[in-house]
């Protein structure tokens, strides 16, 4: 810890903390000083547009330049792209995060091919890389939203310190997000636990430097046997003087040396580099108040955040923070189960037996006996989502109307997407086993409907919510 301390450059994180919360994390006391200086702006209350913060924090995000990257998040970039650390020798990190595709794939496969001799194909639909920096660490907490908040960096370090205490094992649900809505306390489980944040689906890496161990020693993907081998390629790639220069001469001495200085080097890539996080686009632009969302998109706008409508925006949280400064992340970074079909598109999903159930297993394994969690996944964030070609963590969804749709026909037309059993009865939530489906959300809108009721949005109101999803679509003036 010590040595990533002393590498990295302490001005940009300066130059970076109002819109990265990771680094008020690792550097608080750096971050406490930008904060300040920005206070002026936040204390004078919206007198006139240009002091309104909302709209200046989002003006300050469309004309942040680049600072220029630390030698580590060079050295993360090197790594990101480097296929010889690949089994194959043919994959980098960007064959499935491809910078053009905010750093998703540029294909349409619902899970991707690798291994090493790239014919494996993975569970899940590979996510945007975009947009993570804000991402808390794993953790089973009291429900809170961060980007509610008023000061992000004392939440930030709050979770943080809860992480380091926490026990597993303790009790808790899937928040009902109606009731804290409503301030509806008693409902809401104000004491009660829940799940939130962390990396992949199921949150199983806490944080972003822990995530990057997993595609590099998967067999599926990146393929290295084990972290011998995967040092000897890194010690083997053209940037291994600048690793022994950043980490010291004997970095190569151990692979868990080595390879957490790796993983710690890709985050800083992401975390540094505004690629991953442009915050530019027409939503953002609109934010700023230098373009009118079209009357389409405005009114899907709308629909997005009415709780009785989509009220997608109570789980994919679409303001900015009060003090304008960090931009709407379009997710809590909670977990819910929200009952996707299976996808037999998956080779996996060919044996009745295998499911994937996200927080309770089986790719993480530290929940497993945690029933109340089985079908729970990442709310993800839906910036560049309209740059997807496949939604939902099994890629079930092939545009994104039919994702807006399941959301307001799974309970009122479950026979369009869900299939018949022998009985010639439809089979809901037949992705999870049925002892599971009982953790699919059936409180919140648009799910409290039932079967024969109308949809919570009709054909019309969906063209205009996906219309207003494709203005988060980064690189709107380019
Ligand atoms: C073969 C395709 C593939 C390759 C190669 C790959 N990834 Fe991924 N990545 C995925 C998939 C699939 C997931 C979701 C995994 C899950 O939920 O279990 C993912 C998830 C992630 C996440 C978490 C995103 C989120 O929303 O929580 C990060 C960060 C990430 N990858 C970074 C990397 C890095 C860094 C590399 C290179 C070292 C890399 N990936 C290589 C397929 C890939
Ligand atoms: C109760 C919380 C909740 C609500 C309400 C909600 N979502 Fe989601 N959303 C999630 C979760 C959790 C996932 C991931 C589920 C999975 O993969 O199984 C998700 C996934 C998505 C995806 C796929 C993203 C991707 O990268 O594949 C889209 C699109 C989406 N939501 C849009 C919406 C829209 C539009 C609404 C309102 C009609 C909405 N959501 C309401 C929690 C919610």
């Amino acid at each position: 810890m010590t040595s990533r301390v002393r590498t990295f450059d302490q001005s940009i994180a300066v130059a970076l903390c109002p819109a990265v919360l990771t680094l008020a994390v690792l550097l608080p006391s750096a971050c406490e000083k930008s904060q300040s200086t920005a206070q002026p702006v936040a204390a004078k209350a919206a007198a006139t547009p240009a002091e309104d913060p909302v709209i200046a924090g989002a003006v300050a995000r469309l004309n942040a330049k680049q600072a220029p990257l630390s030698a580590v998040a060079e050295l993360g970039k090197k790594i990101f792209f480097d296929p010889s650390l690949s089994g194959s020798g043919k994959m980098s990190c960007a064959s499935c995060h491809s910078p053009e595709h905010a750093y998703a794939p540029d294909n349409a496969l619902a899970v991707q091919i690798g291994g090493a001799d790239m014919k494996s194909q993975g569970i899940r639909a590979v996510p945007s890389l975009t947009y993570l920096e804000r991402t808390p660490a794993f953790s089973i907490g009291p429900d809170q939203k961060p980007d509610d908040d008023e000061d992000q960096a004392k939440v930030a370090a709050a979770v943080a310190l809860r992480n380091a205490r926490q026990t597993a094992g303790v009790k808790i649900g899937s928040v009902v997000k109606a009731d804290v809505a409503a301030g509806n306390t008693s409902n809401a489980k104000t004491e009660e636990l829940v799940p939130q944040g962390g990396m992949d689906w199921d949150g199983r890496a806490a944080t972003l430097p822990d995530q990057a161990g997993g595609p590099l020693l998967d067999p599926r993907e990146m393929a290295n046997r084990n972290g011998f081998e995967l040092m000897a390629k890194l010690k083997a790639a053209s940037y291994s003087k600048d690793m022994e220069l950043l980490f010291g001469p004997g970095v190569f001495t151990t692979p868990n040396l080595a390879l957490g200085e790796a993983y710690f080097a890709l985050a800083r890539f992401q975390i540094e580099d505004r690629s991953f996080h442009p915050y530019d686009s027409k939503f953002d632009y609109y934010l700023a108040g230098k373009v009118q969302l079209s009357a389409e998109e405005a009114r899907g706008n709308k629909l997005f955040d009415d709780p009785k409508k989509g009220n997608c925006a109570s789980c994919h949280l679409d303001k900015p923070s009060k003090d304008g400064k960090l931009g709407p992340a379009f997710t809590d970074y909670q977990f819910e189960a929200l009952g996707a079909p299976r996808n037999m598109a998956i080779p996996a999903n060919r044996n009745p037996h295998f499911h994937d159930e996200g927080l309770c297993g089986p790719l993480r394994t530290d929940m497993a006996k945690q029933r109340n969690y089985c079908g729970l996944f990442k709310t993800p964030g839906l910036r560049n989502v309209a740059t997807r070609q496949v939604f939902f963590h099994n890629g079930v969804f092939r545009s994104l109307e039919d994702a807006v749709r399941f959301y307001v026909e799974r309970e009122t037309k479950p026979e369009k997407w869900y299939p018949r059993g022998k009985d010639g009865k439809v089979v809901p939530y037949d992705d999870l086993p049925p002892s599971h489906r009982a953790n699919v959300d059936l409180a919140d809108a648009p799910f409290d409907r039932k079967r024969g009721d109308t949809p919570a949005l009709d054909e019309g109101e969906i063209r205009d919510l996906v219309a207003f999803l494709k203005t988060l679509t980064d690189g709107y003036a380019k």
